[in-house]
């Protein structure tokens, strides 16, 4: 699994593993507007299989086998989407990032690619976009992420969102200082 700069050709599949992997879900034109705006800031994990085709020949008796490369699939098994922040009403005007969405599919997980999708994501928006910190909302019930964001990224929760989801649940505000050699 490689991680590397998510483009538009990647979006369908991102959209896809937000679906299988999140109840909360975005129109094509958002992310589409994560690319356009903040095109470096988007990552995805990929799988890579190299696409093999057995020919027979059958030109003399005994019949040989010839395997022919057909080319590289790739499958998409995880995916982070950053931004900046640009929303004009919010009132903490420093440069800030801001992770819409993180997943990664459930037979991947466990394998610490969620967390090399965020170091890369961090990294741009501190060194691309000069981003002072970077924030997330996260459901309270997420142990998962929790722990990532927590105890190995080394967020920490400001506040607390009554209510913040759709289904009511309670959302955790959290954010991370970014520094240049982090
Ligand atoms: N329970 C406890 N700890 C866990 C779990 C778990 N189920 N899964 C991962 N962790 C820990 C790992 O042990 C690791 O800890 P360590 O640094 O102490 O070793 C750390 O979290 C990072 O693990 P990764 O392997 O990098 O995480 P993974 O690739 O499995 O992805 C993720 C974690 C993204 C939360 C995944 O479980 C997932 O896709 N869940 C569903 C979607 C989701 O909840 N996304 C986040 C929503 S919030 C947002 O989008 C802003």
């Amino acid at each position: 699994v490689t991680i590397r700069r998510a483009t538009v050709d990647d979006l369908q599949a991102m959209q896809n593993a937000n679906l299988s992997n999140l109840p909360e879900n975005y129109s094509m034109k958002y992310y589409l507007y994560h690319l356009l705006s903040w095109p470096e800031a988007s990552f995805v994990a990929v799988s890579t299989d190299v696409e093999l085709e057995e020919q027979d020949e059958e030109s003399d008796k005994t019949a040989k086998a010839e395997v022919q490369y057909v080319g590289v699939n790739e499958k998409v098994v995880g995916y982070v989407l950053g931004k900046m922040a640009d929303d004009d009403t919010e009132a903490d005007k420093t440069p800030h990032g801001h992770i819409t969405s993180l997943s990664v599919m459930r037979s991947y997980r466990r394998m610490g690619i969620a967390e090399k999708l965020m170091r890369q994501c961090l990294y741009t928006l501190c060194e691309g976009f000069t981003a002072e910190y970077v924030s997330l909302h996260v459901r309270e019930s997420n142990r998962a992420a929790l722990h990532l964001y927590r105890d190995t990224l080394a967020f920490e929760v400001l506040s607390v969102e009554k209510s913040y989801y759709q289904d009511g649940e309670d959302a955790y505000y959290m954010k991370k200082v970014l520094k240049v050699d982090e």
